[in-house]
């Protein structure tokens, strides 16, 4: 009998059919988003899940579903998957990280473009039929560049936002990590490492890629804002609860901030309406990694770690990209399930 899995979402019919192989799959045809009710009821006899970042997977899921060994997130962000009652239970959780590295900063670097240039806004503007002569003023914005990048988390994507500022369009680069990177690195992305106070004080476009947890919740927030230039950008492509929305959208409302583009909310797809009802911010439907070919490059890693972890493929009971190693520890390799 083959192992039972549940692919949460809709996903490349390619990619069901390679896990088709080895696995009895259970399907979402549909593509609803599962509240845990129904993922419990959907995970109770399944031995792993193939998830994306709206799936839940807590404590109380893993102790309903007591076959699992495996849960293969389609995100480079695990906030969603309580990791450490995953370990506590064996069960292997895995990420997607690099394969969406480059995509996720050309993103990161399109938003702070379009807010610096007021780009949407203008967009609107003339779609209302709102444009009747050119003016000196007309969406004047600030410069991309030549002026000072501040990157808040500087992991893979943060980097690789680094090196277009860095490389493509002369900007001086600061970051704010809590581990500073090697020289080397630091040298490829031309990048230096400040205090998290002075890349507010310094930067005149801020991106925020930090992964999202109970040390960075609302790491930007009132008082961060208040040593933000008022002629600053701010740009979140993390998850939304690493910004307080609701000081942003007062700094930008009152000028203290000129603009910002999120790509992420606190509680999306809901989305705040102090942020929808203001005009000097980009807002786009969490599609960080969102080009075709880097979703099918994330599904297929996905699914390698979902085969490997389920102890089949060369890479068996090693998945690639494994987060949580110490499931491997004290205990053979496993077996084939089901
Ligand atoms: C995902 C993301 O598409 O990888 C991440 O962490 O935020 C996005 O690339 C999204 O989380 C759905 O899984």
């Amino acid at each position: 009998m083959k192992p039972r899995i549940l692919v949460a979402r809709l996903v490349f019919p390619k990619v069901v059919e390679r896990l088709k192989i080895h696995f009895d799959v259970e399907e979402n045809p549909r593509d609803d988003v599962l509240d845990k009710p129904q993922l419990i009821a959907r995970l109770r006899d399944k031995h792993g899940a193939f998830v994306t970042g709206s799936e839940r997977i807590d404590a109380e899921v893993l102790e309903a579903c007591p076959d699992l060994r495996a849960v293969c997130n389609m995100a480079v962000g695990y906030n969603n998957i309580d990791v450490a009652a995953c370990t506590a239970r064996g069960v292997m959780c895995t990420n997607t990280p690099d394969v969406l590295t480059e995509s996720t900063a050309d993103l990161g670097f399109a938003l702070m473009m379009a807010a610096a240039r007021r780009i949407t806004e203008a967009e609107h503007f003339l779609r209302r039929g709102e444009w009747t002569k050119w003016s000196v003023d007309l969406f004047a914005g600030g410069d991309v560049n030549g002026t000072t990048l501040g990157i808040l988390g500087m992991g893979r994507i943060g980097q690789a936002i680094a090196r277009r500022g860095f490389h493509g369009f002369g900007m001086k680069v600061l970051y704010h990590n809590r581990s500073r990177l090697d020289a080397a690195l630091e040298a490829a992305c031309g990048a230096s490492h400040v205090d998290k106070s002075s890349l507010l004080k310094q930067a005149d476009h801020l991106v925020v890629v930090v992964p999202y947890s109970a040390q960075t919740h609302h790491a930007i927030g009132p008082a961060e804002l208040s040593l933000m230039k008022s002629s600053a950008t701010l740009t979140n492509i993390a998850r939304g609860g690493v910004v307080d929305e609701s000081a942003l959208a007062q700094a930008l409302a009152s000028g203290a901030l000129a603009s910002a583009a999120l790509d992420v909310f606190e509680g999306e797809p809901k989305v705040n309406p102090a942020l929808l009802a203001l005009s000097n911010i980009v807002l786009t439907p969490h599609i960080g990694s969102a080009t075709l070919a880097t979703r099918r490059a994330m599904a297929d890693l996905a699914a390698d770690n979902l085969i490997a972890a389920l102890g089949f493929g060369r890479q068996a009971g090693h998945p690639p990209s494994l987060l949580n190693a110490a499931v491997l520890e004290g205990r053979p390799v496993p077996g084939r399930t089901g």
